[in-house]
C-alpha cells in the first residue's frame, strides 16, 4: 500500500474513534488533532494544527504537560487520570496515555490518546452520593420483600386464569417474559410467582424500576461500575451480576432510556456484561421478566421501545386484563383482602352488605386490584372491633372521588339529560319494587305527587 493511501486510511480512522488523539512532531508542532480531541478540549482543530504546542497551550510546560515530557525527556505516561477545565470552563476528566515514538534513537513524534470519562465520573459520584443517603451500599443492603407464589394469586375469571396458566408454564423454563397490564393488575405478583416456582427459585429475584432513574445512573446500577483509577469510582457489581442464576425484573421497560435499551439488547444477545469503566467481560445467566403498563402496540408505535429489544424480551407475552374486565374476581379479591386486613388490624369482619357488594361490583377501578385493596383496607380500619359486616358507612371516606369517576364512566357517550333520565328511571323502578308497586307509598317515598309518578311510569314505560 502506498504511503499516501495508508495515511488517508489512518486519518479517517482517527476522525471517527471516540478517543481524543493529539500528535506532535519532533519540533513540538501539532500534526494530528482529531475530532474527539477537539470536542474534548473545545478547541478548533484549525487553531491547533500545524501550530507550535507551546504557543497554543500557553499554560502548559514540560513540568505539567505529558506531551512535552514525552518530547523532551522521552517519558511515557500510561493511563494517567487528569482533571482539568476545558475552554468552556467545564470540568473534564480524562484517562491519558502519552508515548514518545522513537526511531533510530530519535524522538520523531509524541502521541497522546485521551479517553473522556467525565460522564462516568459524574455517574460514580452520584451513585456514591445516593449510597450515602441510603446509608448502606446496595450490595450489602438486604431487601426484605414479601415473596409471592401462584397460590397467592386470587381470581377465577376465564381471561385471568388463562394468563395465570401461561405464567405457570413459563415458570418451568428461562425464556424472557413480557408482562403487559395496567397499574395494579398484579404484574409484580405474577413475575415473582414465575421466579419462585421455577428452577431458579433458590437464586436471587431482583426488581428494578426503569423509570425511576436517569440514564447514567440506571446504567451503572444494571451493569455495575469498575474502579478505573478515577476519584470515587468503586468496583461494584450491577444488578445483572447480583441476579446471576436468578431473575431480573425490569419494571416499566417502556420508560427505559432509548440509548440504554441498545446496551441492554447487547447484553441479552451476548450473555456477557461489562461494568461501566471496566475492561473485562463477565458471563451472566439471568432470566429477564419485563413489564409495561402501556400496550406493546402503543410503545412500539410511539418508539418508546426498540423493536429489536422488544422481540427479545417478548418471547412469552402475558396480557393481564384490568379488573373491570374480570368483574367476577372483585368479590373474591375483596373477601381475601378482608381476611388480610382483619389480621392486620385485629378486626373480625366476616362479610359485606348487599349494597356494598353492589357498589364494589359496579365500580371501574382505574387503579385495579391495588385500588380495591386500598378500598377494603380503609373500610376495615373504619370498622368497630365487634362489627362483622361492612356497610356503606365504612366506605364513605372514599366515595366522592370514586363516585365522580364512576359517573363519568356510566355517562359514557350520553349527555347529562340522557344520563339523568336513565338515573331517574332506575330510581323509580327500584322504589316501586321496594313498595311492591304501591303507587301512593312509592310517591311518598320519592317525595313527588301521585300523578307525577304515574306520568313518569308512563314516560319510562315501566310495567307495574
Ligand atoms: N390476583 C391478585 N391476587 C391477589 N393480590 C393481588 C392480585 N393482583 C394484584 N394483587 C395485589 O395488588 C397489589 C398490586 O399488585 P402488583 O404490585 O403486582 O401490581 P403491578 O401490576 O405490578 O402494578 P404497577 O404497574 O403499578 O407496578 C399488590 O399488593 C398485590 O398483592
Ligand atoms: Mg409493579
Amino acid at each position: 500500500m502506498k504511503a499516501k493511501e495508508y495515511l488517508s486510511i489512518m486519518q479517517n480512522i482517527l476522525q471517527h474513534i471516540d478517543e481524543g488523539v493529539h500528535v506532535l512532531d519532533k519540533n513540538g508542532n501539532t500534526i494530528i488533532y482529531n475530532e474527539a480531541m477537539s470536542k474534548l478540549e473545545k478547541m478548533e482543530s484549525k487553531d491547533v494544527i500545524k501550530k507550535p504546542f507551546g504557543e497554543v497551550f500557553k499554560n502548559l510546560n514540560s513540568e505539567n504537560s505529558t506531551l512535552l515530557k514525552a518530547l523532551k525527556f522521552r517519558e511515557a505516561t500510561i493511563n494517567l487520570k487528569q482533571d482539568y477545565l476545558n475552554k468552556d470552563g467545564k470540568e473534564i476528566t480524562t484517562i491519558n496515555t502519552t508515548l514518545p515514538i522513537i526511531i533510530n534513537d530519535e524522538v520523531i513524534a509524541v502521541v497522546e490518546v485521551a479517553k473522556n470519562i467525565t460522564q462516568m465520573t459524574e455517574m460514580s459520584h452520584t451513585i456514591l452520593k445516593l449510597q450515602n443517603e441510603i446509608g448502606k451500599p446496595e450490595t450489602t443492603k438486604s431487601k426484605k420483600i414479601k415473596k409471592y407464589y401462584f397460590n397467592n394469586i386470587v381470581g377465577s375469571s376465564g381471561n385471568f386464569t388463562e394468563v395465570i396458566d401461561r405464567a405457570k408454564k413459563a415458570s418451568k423454563n428461562s425464556a424472557s417474559v413480557f408482562i403487559f397490564g395496567e397499574t395494579g393488575t398484579g404484574k409484580e405478583l405474577i413475575a415473582q410467582s414465575i421466579h419462585y416456582e421455577g428452577p431458579r427459585k433458590d437464586k436471587p429475584f431482583i426488581a428494578q424500576n426503569c423509570a425511576a432513574l436517569p440514564e447514567s445512573l440506571l446504567e451503572g446500577l444494571l451493569f455495575g461500575t469498575s474502579k478505573g483509577g478515577f476519584t470515587g469510582a468503586v468496583d461494584r457489581a450491577g444488578l445483572f451480576e447480583q441476579a446471576n442464576g436468578g431473575t431480573l425484573l425490569l419494571d416499566e421497560i417502556n420508560s427505559m432510556p432509548y440509548e440504554l435499551q441498545a446496551k441492554l439488547l447487547r447484553v441479552l444477545q451476548e450473555n456477557y456484561i461489562r461494568r461501566v469503566g471496566g475492561t473485562s467481560d463477565i458471563p451472566i445467566d439471568v432470566r429477564i421478566i419485563s413489564t409495561s403498563n402501556e400496550s406493546p402496540d402503543v410503545i412500539l408505535k410511539e418508539g418508546k421501545i426498540r423493536k429489536d429489544l422488544y422481540y427479545r424480551l417478548n418471547v412469552i407475552q402475558l396480557n393481564v386484563p384490568p379488573l373491570r374486565y374480570r368483574r367476577d374476581d372483585i368479590l373474591m379479591l375483596a373477601n381475601m383482602f378482608i381476611h388480610k386486613y382483619n389480621d392486620r388490624f385485629n378486626k373480625e369482619v366476616l362479610s359485606m352488605s348487599k349494597d356494598v357488594q353492589d357498589s364494589l361490583l359496579k365500580y371501574d377501578y382505574p387503579g385495579n386490584v391495588r385500588e380495591l385493596e386500598n378500598i377494603i383496607m380503609s373500610a376495615i380500619s373504619m370498622a368497630d372491633d365487634d362489627e362483622i359486616i361492612l356497610n356503606n358507612n365504612h366506605f364513605t371516606s372514599l366515595d366522592s372521588d370514586r363516585e365522580h369517576i364512576n359517573i363519568q364512566h356510566q355517562m359514557g357517550t350520553a349527555g347529562i339529560d340522557e344520563y339523568l333520565e336513565g338515573l331517574e328511571e332506575r330510581i323509580i323502578k327500584k322504589t316501586l319494587e321496594n313498595y311492591n308497586y304501591n303507587i301512593t307509598r312509592s310517591a311518598e317515598a320519592l317525595k313527588i305527587k301521585r300523578q307525577t309518578l304515574q306520568h313518569k311510569i308512563k314516560k319510562y314505560n315501566i310495567r307495574c
